[in-house]
């Protein structure tokens, strides 16, 4: 049970990470351009490109690293913690974005504004995301490292943790709301 969580934080870091890195350096232009349909923005002030891509490198970095850290906390936990492939690495932290990313836009065709809280749909569209892409670009990685137990872990785990960490955000002044 314990292992099980534990290896799914840790496959689940390089997808964790980018909505942070996203909400430390975003800003400047919008993915949109300030585009809109139907009156709507497409996806709003809320991504940018620097967002986007600081959130991705960050991810790709952070699972090199984790690969590298892994040896060494193995031995101290007694727990054997996934690897991860260049492709995995790559494709967590992009399913991330693009999960996020795809969420603002049904949030803008359903008239949210950006920042709106949609429960649910905040919590776990960058896992669904994430899941989705790394399953389609590196299936064999996935199925090793996703059995049914992890991605229920993943499914429970996620939202308490990423309203724990917005709740912080928010206390120290990073995000302007609390989710
Ligand atoms: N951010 C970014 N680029 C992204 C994702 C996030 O620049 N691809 C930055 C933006 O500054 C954004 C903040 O991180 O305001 C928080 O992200 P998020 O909660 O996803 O955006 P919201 O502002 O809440 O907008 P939305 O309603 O579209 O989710
Ligand atoms: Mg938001």
């Amino acid at each position: 049970m314990l292992r099980t969580v534990v290896a799914a934080f840790w496959a689940m870091l390089p997808a964790y990470v980018p909505n942070n890195a996203a909400v430390l350096f975003g800003g400047g232009p919008t993915i949109d351009g300030g585009r809109t349909l139907g009156g709507r923005r497409l996806l709003g002030d809320g991504k940018t490109w620097r967002g986007t891509a600081a959130g991705i490198l960050s991810g790709t970095l952070l699972a090199l690293v984790l690969n590298r850290l892994a040896p060494r906390i193995e031995g101290r936990l007694g727990c054997t913690l996934p690897r991860f492939s260049p492709r995995a690495a790559l494709a967590l932290p992009a399913g991330a974005m693009l999960g996020d990313i795809a969420a603002s836009f049904l949030k803008r065709r359903t008239g949210r504004q950006r920042g709106a809280m949609v429960p649910g749909l905040d919590q776990l569209d960058f896992v669904a995301g994430a899941l989705w892409v790394a399953s389609t670009a590196a299936p064999r990685w996935f199925a090793r490292t996703f059995t049914r137990r992890t991605v229920a872990a993943v499914l429970v785990m996620t939202p308490a943790l990423h309203v724990g960490t917005n709740v912080v955000a928010y206390l120290v002044g990073l995000k302007d709301e609390p989710w």
